[in-house]
């Protein structure tokens, strides 16, 4: 099992970015009122036929050459179910994918949120050519962040700039 939600929430992520993903979306939604934790992941990249999206949910695949094993996708699939949770994919070739967890929030062996910031920061930071969407919607906070309209506002200015790195470790901090 991985340490926190933040550590699954860069794996899933980092798949979409090797599938060429040019829009991702991270959702992290908790409603108290079911005491359910939800984390949405999709994107626009190039997809999963039926077959292949079927098999990666098997700790035993993986597309990548060199090892034979891929883990990302059946360790949140572990992490969701052993916590009372589920877990869906949804693919279609050429089109993208999108991964929903859903976690029993009170459950003893649900980890910890981790480090959403970073993980944000840094997702956005070393891909500056992809868009991201994240939002977060925990504890009575309504957090949206579009890097999208970020870039509008920057600009010629890089999202790796480092003012720019310094303000949206600010604008995080304040803000989530
Ligand atoms: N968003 C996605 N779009 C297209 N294909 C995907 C996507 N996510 C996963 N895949 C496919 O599923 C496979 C399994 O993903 P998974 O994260 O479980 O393992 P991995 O990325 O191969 O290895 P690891 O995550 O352990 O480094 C990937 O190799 C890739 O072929
Ligand atoms: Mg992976």
């Amino acid at each position: 099992m991985m340490e926190d939600i933040a550590s699954h929430i860069m794996d899933i992520v980092m798949n979409s970015v090797t599938a060429k993903a040019k829009n991702i979306s991270v959702t992290i939604d908790k409603d108290p009122g079911a005491n359910t934790l939800a984390l949405a992941i999709s994107d626009d990249g190039v997809g999963m036929d039926r077959e292949t999206a079927q098999k990666v949910q098997d700790p035993f695949f993986s597309t990548k050459t060199g090892r034979k094993v891929g883990l990302g996708i059946p360790l949140l699939k572990g992490t969701a179910e052993t916590t009372g949770g589920s877990f869906a994919l949804q693919s279609e070739r050429g089109m993208g994918t999108l991964i929903r967890a859903v976690f029993d929030a009170g459950h003893p062996d649900l980890p910890p949120l981790g480090n959403l910031k970073d993980t944000f920061l840094v997702l956005i930071v070393s891909h500056p050519d992809v868009d991201f969407t994240f939002r977060y919607r925990v504890h009575g906070k309504d957090f949206l962040l579009a890097t999208k309209e970020l870039k509008n506002e920057l600009g010629d200015v890089p999202v790796n700039h480092p003012e720019v790195i310094g303000f949206l470790t600010k604008y995080l901090d304040e803000q989530m």
